[in-house]
C-alpha cells in the first residue's frame, strides 16, 4: 500500500469511505475491509455511524496502531468550545482511543477561521487526535488556515475525480505539505464509470472503470482516495490499484475530462469554490 506523508502523518493512499453506511452493515463492511487489507477508514460525526465503525475496527482483530482513522466535525459545531466538545463525543462514540486525523468537515462563514483553527489545534493538546486537517476548503482558505494554525494541517479532504480535477486546490495542498484526500473518488458510481475514455483505458488494462479512476488519483503525488462501498465483493477491487500504472497520455486524457467540472457535492453552505 502506498503511504502519503504529510507533516508527520502517514496516510494510506486508499481508505474506506463510510458515508451512508449504518448499523450492522457498517460494522461488517469495516471489519471485512480491514481483513482484506484496508488500513485507513473515514467517518464523520454527521454520518452517525462512529459507534458501528469503531466496533468494526475492534472486531477486525488488527492492532489499532496499524489503522489510520479519520473523523470530522460538522460545520455547525466548529466554534470555540463546541468543536472540542464534538471531538470528545466522536472519540467517545468510536471507542478506539484518539483518532489519527480530525477534520473540520466544512468551513462556516459565520465562524471566524481563527476560532475554529485554534479550537482544532486544542484537540491535539487534549489528546483527542494525532493530527488535524480540514475538508472542503478552497485554495485561498487553505493559505489562510495554514498561516493561522500552530500545528501542521495535514490534509484537505475534497471532492476529486476525473470529472473534477481541482488543480488550484491540489497546488495549495502541495504548497503547504498537505495531502489531498479525494472524496467521491469514483464519482459516486455514476456517469464517470460509463464514460467512454474511462471505459477504453479500463479495457486496455483489463481493469474496472472504478480502478482506473482510483489509479488516476493515487498516481498523483500527495493524493489519497476514500472510495465507499456497501458491497463486500468490491472491497478488494477498490484496493487493488497499486499493481499497474497509467501512461502519461492516459493520465492526461483522464485529466482532460475534468473540463466538465462535474461537482456532485455542493450544499447551500458550501464555500465559493475555486474555478476548475
Ligand atoms: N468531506 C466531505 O464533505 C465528504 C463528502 C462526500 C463523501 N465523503 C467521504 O468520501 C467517501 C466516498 O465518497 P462517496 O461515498 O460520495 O462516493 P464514491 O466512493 O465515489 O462512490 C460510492 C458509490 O459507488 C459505488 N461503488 C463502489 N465501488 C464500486 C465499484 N468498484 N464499481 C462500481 N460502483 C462502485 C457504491 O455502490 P455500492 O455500495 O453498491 O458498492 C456507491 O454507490 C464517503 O463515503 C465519505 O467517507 C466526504
Amino acid at each position: 500500500m502506498k503511504i502519503i506523508e504529510a507533516g508527520a502523518a502517514r496516510i494510506p493512499a486508499i481508505g474506506l469511505g463510510t458515508w451512508r453506511l449504518s448499523g450492522s452493515q457498517a460494522t461488517d463492511i469495516v471489519s471485512r475491509a480491514i481483513e482484506v487489507g484496508y488500513r485507513h477508514i473515514d467517518t464523520a460525526r454527521m454520518y452517525g455511524n462512529e459507534g458501528e465503525v469503531g466496533e468494526g475496527i475492534r472486531r477486525s482483530g488488527v492492532a489499532r496502531s496499524e489503522i489510520f482513522v479519520t473523523t470530522k466535525i460538522w460545520w455547525e459545531n466548529i466554534g470555540k468550545g463546541d468543536l472540542q466538545r464534538s471531538a470528545e463525543q466522536g472519540v467517545e462514540a468510536l471507542q478506539i482511543g484518539p483518532v489519527d486525523l480530525l477534520l473540520i468537515h466544512w468551513p462556516n462563514r459565520n465562524v471566524p477561521l481563527e476560532d475554529s483553527i485554534e479550537a482544532l489545534n486544542e484537540t491535539l493538546a487534549l489528546g483527542l487526535t494525532r493530527h488535524i486537517g480540514v475538508a472542503n476548503f478552497t485554495s485561498a482558505m487553505l493559505d489562510e488556515a495554514a498561516a493561522i494554525s500552530s500545528h501542521p494541517l495535514v490534509c484537505n479532504q475534497v471532492e476529486y475525480h476525473p470529472f473534477l480535477a481541482q488543480d488550484a486546490v491540489l497546488d495549495a495542498c502541495r504548497r503547504h505539505d498537505m495531502a489531498l484526500v479525494a472524496y467521491s473518488p469514483i464519482g459516486q458510481g455514476k456517469t464517470l464509470l460509463e464514460d467512454p475514455t474511462v471505459a477504453d483505458i479500463a479495457r486496455r488494462h483489463g481493469r474496472s472503470p472504478a480502478q482506473i479512476a482510483l489509479r488516476w488519483e493515487v498516481q498523483q503525488d500527495g493524493v489519497a482516495a476514500i472510495p465507499r462501498t456497501s458491497n463486500p465483493d468490491r472491497l478488494a477491487e477498490n484496493l487493488e490499484v497499486f499493481d499497474f500504472e497509467l501512461g502519461e497520455d492516459e493520465m492526461a486524457a483522464l485529466h482532460e475530462l475534468s473540463k466538465r467540472g462535474q461537482r456532485l457535492v455542493d450544499p447551500d453552505f458550501a464555500p465559493s469554490w475555486d474555478r476548475v
